[in-house]
């Protein structure tokens, strides 16, 4: 379903709505809250609310029909409770999820127009034209379902029209021309993810990517597998070797017009199809990973949002893109691979190989790019699902003001983090006696911090940070998602990038 958000300073009750939707506070007024709809109808707001025990307390929205004049149209109201927020409630999610319950309402209703009445914002502790922005992006994500391969796809398409006063009717333009933005960079991914493997190959990632970015203004390079021979990038190689597809690297460059801006390098891992290689996977396991090229997708289309929101920072997008299979010719457990910047690895599970093509990726960044600093996205370790999952990604670094600054934007945007312990200790777990390092941790402990303290050896003095997206990738009960991928990181990183240029 196709989601469209415009502004209006039109009256509430004139719009021409199949769909009226308020955010109401914990014991708000029923009769003044829908008094310009009394002269309409004659159904009692009041009555139906005390019926339904519907106070607007927390985490609760009731939808039903009533008679206006001579049409039939739905009201869905979105509790968001009293003034002072309950400890342990996040109020910015609680508008999230009530928007995207309220777009959910709207599938399989002959709904064309949804009329939104923003709320006040003091309670949210945002500032209006967050409110929008954060309305609109979630109601575009909560429109998405990835029916491509559906015969009888629906093509619907609805318009939601966020109400607000005449003179903050051009502020709350703009905000949802950004919060647009963001959604179609959260959806794009969510594509690439949902795309089935054989229509997702490394080749035509590249090429998808190519063209997309493109069109944003972002320049991409692609190297086959010759030009990463020549450049020793034997962990992404050496991933290939078992894939009848052949491998790919990108890196997309947005320049920001300003002068001397500073540098974001953004290297996600693109997996296209995880089997586990000669380790293989059970199939249960297996059954989600075309969305192994999560954090691939990711980084491209973030880095598409922010040159089309004219961030004034520069943003350098790299991802290895290859399958993992068990082919004939596929490396082994025992083998030892020598990556782009000299050091070694002994293969101990073909499985945990997003840390072998991340080794090229970010070596190769930290030397060729020279990034202010350096951010990598990945569907890493199934054990992240066991430590944050699935509400949070994990992130793991040593930089206390990077670690505060990931987290902020996760909760300013509702695509959360939280940091994982990392000290000396879990860097020796990833020892080997034949290699400068092993690529699994012994002991089968903190398996995600593990995992870090391996890609920790190829990003040299750059100030890094880890993002573990294998929790929230797919699945997520929450209801601005569908079945399927999520596109977790990308508001994020986004509203991260923005905060960064400031
Ligand atoms: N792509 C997987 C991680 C994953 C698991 C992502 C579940 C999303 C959901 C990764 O390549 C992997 O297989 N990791 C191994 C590492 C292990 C062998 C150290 C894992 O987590 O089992
Ligand atoms: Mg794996
Ligand atoms: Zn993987």
């Amino acid at each position: 379903m196709e989601v469209h958000v415009k502004v209006s300073a039109e009256k509430f009750s004139s719009v021409q709505a199949q769909m009226y939707v308020m955010f109401v506070q914990e014991g708000f007024n029923a009769e003044k809250v829908c008094k310009d709809f009394a002269s309409k109808t004659t159904f009692s707001f009041k009555d139906y609310f005390a019926e339904m025990e519907f106070t607007g307390k927390v985490k609760s929205v009731v939808t039903f029909p009533v008679q206006l004049d001579n049409r039939v149209v739905h009201f869905s109201f979105v509790g968001v409770g009293g003034k002072v927020c309950p400890v342990g409630i996040d109020r910015k999610e609680i508008l999230r999820r009530g928007m995207g319950s309220v777009i959910k309402a709207t599938r399989g209703k002959k709904i064309k127009d949804v009329a939104v009445l923003i709320p006040d914002e003091s309670i949210f502790e945002m500032e209006f034209e967050k409110v929008v922005e954060q309305l609109t992006t979630i109601s575009i994500m909560a429109g998405y379902q990835y029916d491509v391969f559906m015969s009888k796809a629906t093509k619907k398409s609805i318009n939601v029209h966020m109400i607000v006063s005449k003179e903050f009717k051009k502020d709350a333009q703009f905000a949802t021309e950004c919060g647009t933005i963001v959604a179609q960079a959260v959806n794009t991914t969510r594509e690439y993810v949902d795309t089935p493997p054989a229509h997702m190959t490394p080749v035509i990632f590249a090429e998808k990517v190519v063209a997309q970015t493109k069109a944003c203004g972002i320049k991409t390079t692609v190297f086959d597998a010759k030009k990463m021979a020549q450049l020793g990038m034997n962990g992404v190689l050496g991933v290939a070797r078992g894939s009848v597809q052949e491998p790919r690297f990108l890196v997309g460059e947005y320049k920001t017009a300003k002068k001397g801006a500073k540098t974001i390098a953004l290297v996600g891992k693109g997996i296209t199809f995880d089997s586990g290689g000669i380790c293989i996977k059970p199939s249960g396991s297996m059954l989600t990973m075309k969305g192994d090229m999560a954090g691939a997708a990711a980084v491209f289309n973030i880095a598409c949002a922010l040159a089309s929101l004219k961030a004034q920072v520069n943003i350098v997008a790299v991802a290895p893109v290859t399958e993992n299979m068990p082919g004939p010719d596929a490396q082994k457990p025992g083998d030892i691979v020598r990556f782009y910047n000299g050091k070694t690895a002994e293969i101990k599970d073909t499985d945990a190989e997003g840390r072998l093509v991340l080794a090229d990726a970010l070596s190769y960044t930290v030397d060729k790019i020279k990034p202010d600093i350096m951010i990598d996205v990945a569907t890493l370790t199934g054990a992240c699902e066991y430590a944050v999952g699935p509400f949070f990604s994990a992130l793991i670094s040593e930089h206390d003001d990077l670690s505060e600054s990931l987290s902020l934007a996760g909760n300013r945007t509702g695509d959360r983090v939280w940091r994982l312990p990392y000290t000396d200790d879990y860097k020796e777990a990833i020892k080997s006696n034949i290699a400068d390092m092993a690529n699994i941790g012994s002991g089968n402990k903190a398996g995600t911090v593990t995992a870090a303290a391996f890609l920790q050896h190829f990003v040299g003095d750059v100030p890094w940070a880890h993002l573990d997206i294998a929790s929230g990738d797919f699945n997520i009960p929450v209801s601005y998602f569908d079945v399927g991928s999520t596109g977790v990181s990308v508001r994020l990183l986004i509203d991260f990038c923005l905060h960064y240029a400031k």
